[in-house]
């Protein structure tokens, strides 16, 4: 039996987690789930965003899929202590144009694969005289780690080519360090292409040639950025999923945050989260029920009668996933 940690957290993340489990628990998986707290209810309740008693059960779980938070202000954030306690060191996002959905190209279909650790986003940040100081630590493990990472994920997901996206011309040091990295980890990995671009030149060319990439690996800010341009390439918040990976461990999660505009409405798109759910699947090796699961939501995309007001219909989240749950009864 595998072991889930459900961490629901504020507004839409309670809804579209319902729609998640309700998916899940009409597959028939042999799956015990672990519900824990986190985010601003939490806060309200407990006085933390993120009790020490989550950490430990995630700790202990094959998985864990989180909701969404609503941000308190003044407080950590709850999904970057997740990160780090678990030592999630590689955040993916698929980046694909699905069936029925408006997308600003057609059959885009690539990854970012996003140092999650350290780069600007280190937590070393001081004031000083005359201003305030951000360090950019890159380090050579967590540089190779993260190589390695985009390499064996292009190898077992069947993709030809990773990209290194830096700015070594001007971080000579940190990136300098994270490009030499990369083609040295390249060296092991003969079948795969890599090559590289600045990542000025990457946001252009997201816009304007998507089809180009395949794999993409980059530090963490870069890799927080260009994350969003490419969610923005495929349909929005609404469609995008995410999975944060590390060696014992991985959390899913859907890209978008607790959307307080249409919390409590029952209308919030489920497909982020179904889909960071087909990829939480994968990584726990049922690749039959992921499947399942990923053609039943694109059947209904793709049908386009039941789509919530984001995508242009008028369904509700829990109609939408109960067609979802019928194609898979149909397969089955
Ligand atoms: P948001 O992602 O919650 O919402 C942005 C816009 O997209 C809103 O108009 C919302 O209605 C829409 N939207 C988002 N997800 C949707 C879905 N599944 N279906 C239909 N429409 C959807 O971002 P926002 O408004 O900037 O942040 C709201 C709160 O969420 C803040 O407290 C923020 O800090 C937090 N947040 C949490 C994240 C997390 O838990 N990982 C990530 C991003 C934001
Ligand atoms: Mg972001």
């Amino acid at each position: 039996m595998k072991k889930i940690t459900v961490i629901p957290g504020d507004g839409i993340g309670k809804e579209v987690m319902e729609a998640a489990i309700s998916v899940l628990n009409s597959l028939e998986l042999n799956l015990e789930y672990k519900i824990a707290e986190a985010g601003n209810e939490c806060f309200q309740k407990n006085g933390t965003i993120i009790p020490d008693e989550t950490i430990k059960i995630a700790k202990k779980t094959d998985a864990t899929l989180f909701g969404a938070v609503t941000t308190v202000p003044g407080q950590k954030s709850a999904i970057i202590t997740l990160r780090k306690n678990l030592d999630l060191f590689a955040n993916l996002r698929p980046i694909k144009s699905l069936p029925g959905i408006k997308s600003l190209y057609p059959n885009l279909d690539f990854v970012i694969i996003r140092e999650n650790t350290e780069g600007l986003y280190s937590g070393l940040e001081e004031y000083t005289p005359d201003g305030a100081n951000a360090t950019r630590l890159i380090t050579k493990n967590a540089s190779i780690r993260i190589c390695k990472f985009a390499f064996e994920y292009a190898k077992t997901n069947n993709r030809n080519k990773v990209t290194a996206v830096h700015k070594a011309n001007v971080l000579k040091k940190t990136d300098g360090l994270f490009k030499e990295v990369f083609y040295n980890t390249a060296k092991n990995y003969q079948d795969i292409e890599s090559n590289d671009y600045y990542v000025d030149a990457t946001a252009m060319y997201f816009v304007t040639k998507p089809h180009i990439f395949d794999v993409v690996v980059t530090t963490n800010l870069f890799g927080d950025i260009l994350s969003d341009e490419g969610a923005g390439l495929v349909g929005g918040l609404g469609m995008t999923p995410s999975a944060n990976i590390g060696e014992d461990n991985g959390l899913f999660e859907p890209v978008h945050g607790s959307a307080p505009d249409i919390a409590g409405k029952g209308i919030a798109n489920p497909s982020a989260m179904i889909l960071s759910t087909v990829m939480m699947l994968k990584h726990l090796g049922e690749l039959e029920s992921a499947n399942l699961v990923e053609n039943s939501l694109l059947k209904v995309l793709k049908e386009g009668k039941f789509l919530t007001p984001d995508l242009g219909g008028k369904t509700k989240t829990m109609e939408v996933t109960r067609e979802v749950i019928k194609n898979i009864k149909i397969y089955f």
